[in-house]
């Protein structure tokens, strides 16, 4: 992977953070009065959805569309725009909307950057936190400007994994994850924003995130931050259709590779 080049890498960078940042804005706006919003459900009633996740996507689709209109977008609202540039942005423009209607902070704005089907740029703005995480391919990954390297003397025993579950999979699933975990002594949170807790990975909080099935605009970001921060992520499929469907999510620092992979089985 290190002798990926991505010409044209850093305008799109700086585009990013920067759509990140007024993105991540505008939602705190809706989050703020958040009570005036009208929740619909999508696939069942704990997948929901507002005006915030609409009109968050299209200002970033505009923004990215403005400044380079041959690349691609997959979003999680309005789908994929086919490119010819090779780069593909996959956002989502609120990750952990469950939480943001029900008045919790852990949701994030989820801009990703996909070069010949590699994560070259993550950006994940979470504004209750005040947090702006950052990476792109070859240039680390920073907190707020600071810089993110995983420290490998941390395992699933001795720190916290972050496991993700939705209704495409069955609970008996979900519950041998949570008992693998357990068993090998480990522990797990979920704090309903796959993408942030993706960030926590990059930023040493968790060591380890495993979801079995995820979309794409949840785990680009975040894969992008997690590897440039010194860890591993397991691909996600990235050819054609692929990138619109439903894919194992494990991203892991480098202490946790092993016992993580075994649990999920990949
Ligand atoms: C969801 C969150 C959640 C994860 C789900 C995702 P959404 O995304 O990331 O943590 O468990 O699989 O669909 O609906 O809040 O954008
Ligand atoms: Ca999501
Ligand atoms: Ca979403």
């Amino acid at each position: 992977m290190t002798s990926h080049v991505v010409p044209g890498l850093e305008a799109r960078f700086a585009l990013a953070e920067a759509v990140a940042r007024e993105a991540g804005a505008v939602a705190l706006d809706y989050f703020k009065r958040r009570e005036t919003l009208v929740i619909e459900t999508k696939r069942d009633p704990q997948d929901v959805v507002s005006i915030a996740d609409r009109d968050v996507e299209n200002l970033i689709r505009a923004r990215f569309n403005e400044a380079f209109p041959a690349d691609g977008v997959l979003g999680e609202e309005y789908g994929l725009e086919e490119g010819t540039s090779g780069f593909t942005w996959v956002v989502d423009p609120i990750d952990g909307t469950s939480p943001f209607v029900n008045g919790m902070p852990n949701w994030c704005v989820s801009i990703g950057l996909l070069h010949d089907g590699v994560p070259v740029v993550g950006v994940i703005s979470a504004p209750c936190h005040d947090e702006l995480y950052a990476a792109a391919f070859g240039k680390g990954a920073t907190l707020n400007g600071k810089k993110l390297s995983l420290d490998a003397s941390r395992t699933i025993r001795n720190a916290v994994t972050g496991i993700g579950a939705n209704n495409h999979v069955t609970p008996a699933l979900v519950a041998g994850i949570v008992e693998s975990l357990l068993e090998a002594g480990g522990n797990f949170i979920r704090n309903g924003s796959g993408a942030l807790m993706l960030a926590y990975v990059a930023a040493g909080r968790l060591v380890g995130y495993y979801e079995p099935y995820m979309h794409a605009w949840d785990c680009m970001a975040g894969y992008c931050l997690v590897r440039e921060a010194g860890g591993w992520y397991h691909p996600f499929p990235t050819v054609g259709e692929q990138l619109t469907k439903g894919a194992p999510v494990l991203a892991a620092a480098p202490g946790a590779i092993d016992d993580l992979r075994k649990l999920a089985g990949v």
